[in-house]
């Protein structure tokens, strides 16, 4: 397929808009508070923001050059570039197919807890350890998790089946400004909760003692997943990008949203944990205990409770969206499949992953993989393994294999600037790579 009969969003606000929606999701408000929570709060705050503007702003620039440079998926992306890199494309495809295996897993019980919230008595119970059980239950529950899990990839399959622009664009235009204003209010809320104040210490004053070499591998592998990088998506997303579309402009919106999101999302978080007791490092059950704590407390839980895990859902959606159609686009236009058979064979693949993942979280417990469950696996080898290592070798693609002129094209279509060019290409060649390789070598014993 060409650039002229390709798909393209409708120009930059949607361009803003639905990388964004990649962007923002369960990783803002799910993994980062989880991940802070279990790596001393805020110094793992201010390594996950260094690795935002050093690795991960740069890295998004050079995804969407690709994307735009191309016109096409991530492997086709790299064929019409440079044929040896093509392997680097296809990991990036395995990467979001993976992700979404245990992605739709955490959407499922979103959405759970959005249908469950006007109607169960659990909603306004102020007690924080009845909302653990209650998490522990549902998710060691035999069948219940594992629909929610198919529902939401079937839910995912409708809107790409839609087509990109039509399903894509609109879902992500009302929700992002409506899930902000949320987050907004309950972080507020949450602050004057009794006892909030030290929550917010926690999450806002570094204690770089309780930092070891895993901390840095966890905070820039949850700075790729929340930004959508290292695995060619958004490659994908700025190939629909219309003429014009300011790549810069564009990055530098998503990189912020993305990083208020998740900056809320702890504001939200933190206060309300050590108000109501709860173990900081609890792990992924975090969001799924807390949140409920702040809406039993507050008037209005039911209708509160389910607004917010609504907006979670749409989120969810919009970032399940895009790892799907990085799959779908891959298999379209490399297959040559129909865009109905290409979906449908990402979404049966994405849906088994995933029933395997969440089972492995209640029946399936035993079976280990490495010591951890299929769920933590498929988590761990792609946030920590194949995100850093795609990151890495993108970096390396750009600074040294990309021609320089067309990369600097693809920012700087009609302006010069030559000292912000040279910035960028000297975080790109030189102190992306070397970061993460000095990430890799200092964690190879966790590996
Ligand atoms: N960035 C998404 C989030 O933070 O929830 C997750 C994600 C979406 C990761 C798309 C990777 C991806 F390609």
């Amino acid at each position: 397929m060409n650039g002229e009969t390709r798909a393209t969003f409708a120009g930059r606000i949607s361009a803003v808009l639905v990388a964004a929606g990649s962007a923002v999701g369960l990783g803002n408000i799910w993994r980062f508070p989880y991940l802070a929570g279990e790596n001393g709060g805020g110094a793992f705050l201010v390594i996950y923001l260094v690795a935002i503007l050093l690795i991960g702003l740069p890295l998004m620039l050079s995804e969407f050059a690709i994307g735009t440079a191309t016109h096409r998926n991530a492997v086709g992306a790299f064929r019409a570039l440079d044929k040896r890199w093509v392997p680097l494309g296809y990991m990036g495809v395995l990467s979001s197919v993976l992700i979404l295996g245990f992605y739709l897993v955490v959407a499922g019980w979103t959405a759970e807890y959005m249908i469950h919230s006007p109607f169960s008595s659990q909603v306004t119970n102020p007690d924080p350890q009845s909302h653990v059980l209650a998490f522990e239950n549902f998710v060691a529950n035999p069948w219940k998790p594992v629909l929610y899990a198919v529902g939401f990839g079937l839910a995912t399959h409708l809107i790409i089946a839609l087509g990109v622009q039509k399903g894509i664009e609109r879902a992500a235009k009302w929700m992002m400004p409506l899930l902000f204003v949320a987050l907004v209010v309950l972080a507020v809320n949450s602050i004057l909760m009794p006892g909030g104040m030290e929550g917010l210490k926690f999450f806002l004053k570094p204690d770089f003692s309780k930092v070891t070499p895993a901390t840095f591998l966890m905070a820039v592998g949850q700075a790729f997943f929340s930004l959508s990088i290292g695995l060619g998506t958004m490659i994908t997303y700025a190939s629909y990008f219309k003429k014009g579309t300011s790549v810069r402009a564009t990055a530098l919106q998503v990189t912020l949203l993305d990083t208020l999101v998740a900056v809320m999302a702890g504001l939200v978080i933190f206060p309300a944990v050590f108000s109501a007791g709860i173990e900081p490092g609890s792990g992924p059950s975090l969001v799924f205990i807390t949140l409920p704590s702040i809406f039993s407390n507050i008037s209005l839980s039911a209708l509160w409770s389910t607004i917010f895990f609504l907006l979670l859902v749409l989120a969810a959606l919009t970032s399940t969206i895009s790892m799907h159609e990085s799959a779908t686009a891959y298999l379209e236009e490399e297959w040559n499949l129909s865009r109905c058979v290409a979906a449908r064979m990402v979404t049966l693949i994405t849906c088994l992953l995933a029933v395997l993942a969440s089972l492995s979280l209640g029946m399936g417990k035993e079976c280990m993989i490495f010591g951890l469950t299929f769920f933590d696996s498929l988590d761990y080898l792609t946030a920590n393994i194949m995100l850093p290592l795609g990151a890495l070798l993108t970096c390396i693609f750009v600074g040294y294999r990309f021609d320089k002129k067309l990369f600097e094209q693809q920012l700087y279509p009609d302006c010069c600037r030559k000292g912000e060019y040279a910035v960028l290409r000297f975080l790109v060649k030189v102190i992306c790579p070397i970061t993460l390789l000095l990430i890799f070598v200092n964690n190879l014993g966790l590996l």
